[in-house]
């Protein structure tokens, strides 16, 4: 099936506050467990980036999940970072170390090499050119860092984004149903992202398939980054 991109910035007042208030319980436990796999129960102190962080459950739980680290969750639409803000608001603890900031990537406002581990949750789907992510994470993750990057992946018919859509959406205001059957005409399938990150110079990532809609891309950069993608 052909990809047909979304919208990228999920800016709209009504979409921002269907996806804040949605139940994603279950893909956001499955992205910390992902994350504690890759990188264990360390008590250092992290940096870590988290892109496209929406209403930033995502970088909260990392946070509470790790006590030393520093989260900083970036997001492009105001709408969707002032649920993030809220969100926040409501663990005062969590404060010091989580800086929300509004961000459109590509961006040039992200300190090169200066994080410990780059993260991304549906983000890169949403993305009309992938490489804006790979570079992102290139650019601004140390060498010998971790990368956790999950995203949806686009299914073979329309009929399966039907039976997705039954599976996961049933009941789920008209919206957030919108989003999500444009998001899985969006995203991209397994081996399209092989390809970007073969040929963002990534090919140290693997890429795993997570549950029946979900994939992985996840490993550790190079000791010393590359400074140029691989050749075709
Ligand atoms: C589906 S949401 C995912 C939010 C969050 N990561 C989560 O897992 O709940 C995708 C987010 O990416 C943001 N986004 C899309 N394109 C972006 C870009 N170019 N720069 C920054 N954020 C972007 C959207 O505004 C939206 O909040």
């Amino acid at each position: 099936m052909k990809r047909i991109p979304e919208t990228e910035l999920m800016d709209e007042e009504d979409q921002a506050r269907a996806y804040a208030e949605a139940d994603f319980c279950e893909p956001n436990e499955l992205f910390v467990r992902l994350f504690r796999q890759l990188c264990g129960d360390q008590s250092v102190p992290w940096k870590v980036l988290d892109l496209g962080c929406g209403p930033a459950e995502i970088a909260l739980r990392l946070a509470e999940s790790y006590p030393s680290a520093q989260v900083c969750a970036i997001d492009g639409a105001p709408a969707m970072l002032a649920f993030g803000h809220r969100a926040l608001a409501q663990k005062p603890q969590l404060a010091g170390r989580v800086d929300l900031r509004c961000e459109r990537l590509p961006s040039t406002a992200l300190p090169r090499e200066g994080y410990d581990a780059v993260v991304s949750n549906s983000l890169l789907h949403h993305l009309h050119d992938p490489r804006i992510l790979w570079d992102t994470v290139r650019t601004c993750a140390r060498p010998g860092a971790a990368v956790l990057v999950m995203d949806l992946m686009r299914p073979a018919s329309p009929q399966d984004v039907d039976r997705l859509l039954a599976e996961y959406a049933a009941d789920a205001p008209p919206v957030l149903r919108r989003d999500f059957r444009n998001s899985l005409f969006a995203a991209f399938s397994p081996d399209e992202v092989r390809q970007q990150i073969r040929l963002a110079g990534l090919d140290q990532l693997h890429v795993d398939l997570v549950s029946d809609r979900h994939l992985s891309v996840s490993g550790f950069l190079h000791p010393r980054n590359r400074s140029h993608a691989q050749p075709v």
